[in-house]
C-alpha cells in the first residue's frame, strides 16, 4: 500500500507540556548519541495527542531527536500503525482481514464499516466520528474475526455485534473490549478441557481486557491534560476538586490548541466531537441527546440530575469488604476508588438512586460515567437479591 503524507496539513505541531515532559523522559532512556532510538515512542505519542501523524509532527520529532526529516518520514511511512491522514474523532476502526479473520467473516465486518462509516477506507465518516481500514493479522487469530478499535481489541465479532459496538461508541460509550461472544479469552466455547486448575482465582476479565478496563484509554487521546487520580478532595466531602490538586480540564482550549493552524476543513474534523480526555460515555460532544446518531441509534438522553454524594462507611462492615470486582466494569483501580469513598459492599451500591449514580458518574475522575455505563446498581441489586452464583450465570450473557 502506498503511504504518503496527507495533502492537507496543519501549519504547526507542538507537544502539550505534559507530553513534552514525557517525551524528554523517553529520550533519556538511551545513551548519548543514540537518541534517535526514541523515534517510535515519540511519533506514537504525537499520534496519541492528535489522532494522526502530521508533517509538522514528524518534523517536530525529528528536530527533538536531531534527525534528518527524511529519516523520521521513513519510519512514519513504513509502519501502518501510524495514521498519515485524519481519522475519526471517536475512533479509527481497524478490521483484521488476514486468513483466520477472513475465513471467519472479516469481509462481512468490512461491509458494515462501508455502510456505517464510509465506502472507502481512510475516509472520515460524514459526522466526523469514525474512519476504518483493513489491516494485517493483529495476532488474535483464535478470536477471529476481530477489530482493533482505538487501543483495544474487540474479538469474536459478528456483523451485528460490530454494528452495535459502533452505535455504542457513537453514543459516547466505551464498550468493554475482548471477546464479544461470552468467552473469557480464547478457550473453547464449551469451556476449558485442560489446565482447568488455572480457571480459579482469575480476574473478572482476561489479562488484556482487565488492563484495558482498568486503564480506560481505549479511545482516549493523550493530550496531556489528564487529571491525575487524587481523591483527597472527594474525601473532604466537596463536590469540586481543590484548585491546587486538579487543574480543571479546559476541553475547548485543548481542542483549539490541537486544531491550531489547521486548514478549516481538517480543523473541523479534529475538533468536532472530539472525545473528552476522560472516557465520559454520555458525552454530548459526540452525540446530541435524543438525536439519531450516524448509525441510526438514538443517543442517550442527557442526565439532568445534579447528583448527590452517596453516604460512605469509614470501614467495611465486620472488617470484611465484598469483592466489588464481581461487578462487571469494576477492576482493582475502581475498587480502590470505591474504598476511598467508603463503599465496600454490594448493598451500598444497590441502594444508590438516580442522584447518587449521577454524582458518582461525575466524580469518578478518570472513570467518569462508569457507574451508569456498566450498570453497577443493577448488577449489585442482582447480587444482593439473588446471590453471587446466580449473578455470575446472568453476567455470562450480560443479563442485568
Ligand atoms: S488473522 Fe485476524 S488476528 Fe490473526
Amino acid at each position: 500500500m502506498l503511504r504518503r503524507l496527507h495533502p492537507e496539513q496543519p501549519a504547526s505541531f507542538a507537544f502539550t507540556p505534559a507530553n513534552l515532559d514525557w517525551a524528554k523522559g523517553q529520550i533519556t532512556k538511551y545513551p548519548e548519541g543514540r537518541q534517535a532510538s526514541a523515534v517510535i515512542p515519540l511519533l506514537w505519542r504525537a499520534q496519541e495527542q492528535e489522532g494522526w501523524l502530521t508533517k509538522p509532527a514528524i518534523e517536530y520529532v525529528a528536530d527533538m531527536l536531531g534527525m534528518a526529516y527524511i529519516r523520521v518520514l521513513e519510519v512514519a511511512t513504513f509502519y501502518f500503525m501510524f495514521q498519515l491522514q485524519p481519522v475519526g474523532s471517536v475512533a479509527n476502526i481497524q478490521i483484521c482481514g488476514t486468513t483466520s479473520c477472513m475465513i471467519c467473516g472479516a469481509e462481512d465486518l468490512i461491509a458494515v464499516c462501508k455502510e456505517l462509516i464510509a465506502p472507502a477506507p481512510h475516509t472520515v465518516s460524514a459526522d466526523g466520528k469514525f474512519s476504518w481500514e483493513e489491516v494485517e493479522c493483529l495476532g488474535a487469530c483464535s478470536n477471529a474475526p476481530m477489530a482493533q478499535i482505538g487501543k483495544d481489541y474487540y474479538e469474536d465479532l459478528t456483523p451485528e455485534k460490530l454494528r452495535e459496538l459502533i452505535g455504542r461508541f457513537s453514543a459516547g460509550e466505551v464498550p468493554v473490549p475482548g471477546p464479544q461472544n461470552g468467552r473469557y479469552s480464547s478457550e473453547p466455547l464449551t469451556g476449558l478441557t485442560a489446565l482447568t486448575e488455572f480457571d480459579s482465582g482469575r480476574t473478572q476479565y482476561n489479562g488484556s481486557v482487565q488492563r484495558a478496563v482498568d486503564i480506560g484509554e481505549t479511545v482516549k487521546r493523550i493530550d496531556g491534560t489528564e487529571v491525575p487520580l487524587n481523591l483527597s478532595w472527594l474525601r473532604k466531602g466537596t463536590d469540586q476538586p481543590a484548585p491546587e490538586e486538579h487543574a480543571p480540564h479546559d476541553a475547548s482550549a485543548s481542542e483549539k490548541k490541537a486544531a491550531k493552524g489547521l486548514p478549516g476543513k481538517v480543523a473541523g474534523k479534529l475538533t468536532k466531537g472530539k472525545p473528552e480526555t476522560e472516557p465520559a460515555p454520555a458525552a454530548p460532544a459526540v452525540a446530541q441527546p435524543g438525536q439519531p446518531t450516524a448509525t441510526g441509534m438514538e443517543a442517550p438522553a442527557a442526565r439532568p440530575v445534579p447528583g448527590r454524594q452517596p453516604a460512605g462507611l469509614s470501614a467495611p462492615k465486620g472488617g470484611q469488604a465484598d469483592d466489588l470486582k464481581e461487578i462487571e466494569g469494576i477492576g482493582p483501580a475502581l475498587e480502590r476508588l470505591c474504598h476511598e469513598l467508603g463503599f465496600y459492599h454490594f448493598d451500598q451500591i444497590a441502594a444508590w438512586g438516580e442522584e447518587e449514580i449521577a454524582w458518582m458518574d461525575q466524580n469518578l475522575k478518570g472513570f467518569r460515567g462508569r457507574v451508569s455505563r456498566d450498570k453497577w446498581v443493577a448488577q449489585a441489586k442482582i447480587i444482593v437479591s439473588e446471590g453471587l452464583s446466580a449473578f455470575r450465570e446472568r453476567a455470562k450473557t450480560n443479563d442485568y
